[in-house]
């Protein structure tokens, strides 16, 4: 039974629920994948908690549920980072569940990278250190000879990566759509139903889907994020946000919903590849859809990718994914594809 040591950095919606996941898995693991997972470090942003020997899952979720904070444990320490505290104990991966930041990746491209250096494999549920830096801490992980894994950081339990990297593996992709934005995908679907975007984009934050900045969602930017990291990793086609083309739903109203459907289509925002030459041409936006395409009918809080190939047809994944908890069980399944070999 191999034991593997995990530093979890965020212990919000994203870390707790990998907590809980953790703790109902420990048995699964170990049947089934022979190994044990033991969190000897966790850290938000009042402090962090170590214990070399591991953590007590049910012991921390409870303290980070009454007190707020890890660093309440009893072997914790109040304003440490997550960052220093690296140094502080021997583990084998890092898992990233801290803010999103897409202006300079902080404070999660700091601890990926620390986490690279020290030879330690990598999975994030963050997008931002990657849309930052996707080349540079994958040159980095190469260098170490270590994983960096992201699954969940795109379209959550959705396998949009894992479809392209190894089971279309061989092939050219010619085409990618994606339905990769829960949120705009929830509002255009109501705004069909006949309520407001204001209404809408209401309801998917109550309901805990909407990112924190919903810009990011409307103007279409999240999607974008999540197609660069398409393009990074499954098209081996670097490419920056400037490069791709991006207009979010903001422009849509009640009358183009209802002169779609009147023609027989829907409206949605369609983060797509095209090829073109040697590379990709890359776009996120609005798109009338036929209502008989399989990403027309995904409506709520579906999400869908579309695979166009040259020797495996056409292939399409959707996922229904309520909460944080998919994001979580993305992160178990990058940790399992990384030790449970
Ligand atoms: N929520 C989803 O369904 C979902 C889906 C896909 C991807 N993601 C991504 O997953 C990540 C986590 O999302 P979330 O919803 O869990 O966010 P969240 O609820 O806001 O939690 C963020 C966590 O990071 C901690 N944190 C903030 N700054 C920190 C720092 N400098 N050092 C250490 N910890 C720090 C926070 O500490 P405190 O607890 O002390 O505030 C909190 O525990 C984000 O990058 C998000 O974009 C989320």
């Amino acid at each position: 039974m191999r034991r593997v040591s995990g530093f979890l950095i965020g212990v919000g919606h994203v870390g707790r629920a990998f907590m809980e996941l953790l703790d109902q898995k420990g048995t699964l693991l170990r049947d089934r994948y022979a190994f044990d997972l033991a969190l000897v470090g966790a850290a938000d942003r009042g402090g962090v908690a170590l214990d070399p020997r591991g953590l007590s899952l049910s012991q921390l979720l409870s303290i980070k549920g009454a007190r707020g904070t890890v660093a309440a444990h009893p072997q914790g320490r109040p304003g440490a980072s997550g960052l220093e505290a690296m140094d502080q104990v021997a583990a084998d991966l890092l898992l990233e569940a801290s803010p999103t930041n897409l202006d300079d990746g902080q404070p999660g491209l700091s601890h990926i990278r620390a986490a690279l250096e020290r030879g330690w494999h990598v999975v994030s549920a963050n997008k931002g250190p990657l849309v930052v830096a996707y080349s540079e801490l994958a040159a980095l992980a190469r260098s170490k000879g270590v994983q960096l894994l992201h699954s969940g950081a795109v379209a959550g339990a959705l396998p949009t990566v894992n479809i392209g990297q190894r089971d279309l593996a061989g092939c050219r992709i010619q085409r990618i759509e994606g339905l990769l934005n829960a949120t705009t995908n929830y509002i255009l679907t109501r705004m069909e139903q006949g309520i407001s975007l204001e209404e809408a984009l209401g309801e998917a934050q109550r309901i805990g889907i909407a990112e924190a900045n919903p810009r990011l969602d409307l103007e279409g930017w999240d999607a974008a994020n999540k197609l660069l990291l398409l393009s990074h990793s499954v098209l081996h086609h670097p490419v920056s946000l400037r490069d791709i083309q991006v207009q979010g739903i903001l422009e849509i109203g009640a009358n183009d919903l209802r002169q779609a459907r009147a023609r027989g289509e829907t409206i949605k925002l369609l983060a797509v590849a095209e090829a073109h030459g040697d590379g990709y041409k890359l776009s996120v936006r609005p798109r009338r859809l036929p209502l008989d395409h399989p990403l027309a009918r995904l409506g709520g809080q579906e999400m869908g990718i579309l695979y166009e190939t040259d020797s495996m047809g056409t292939l399409v994944a959707s996922i229904r994914e309520r909460g944080p908890m998919g994001t979580a069980a993305a992160m178990l399944r990058d940790v399992i594809a990384i030790f449970g070999g």
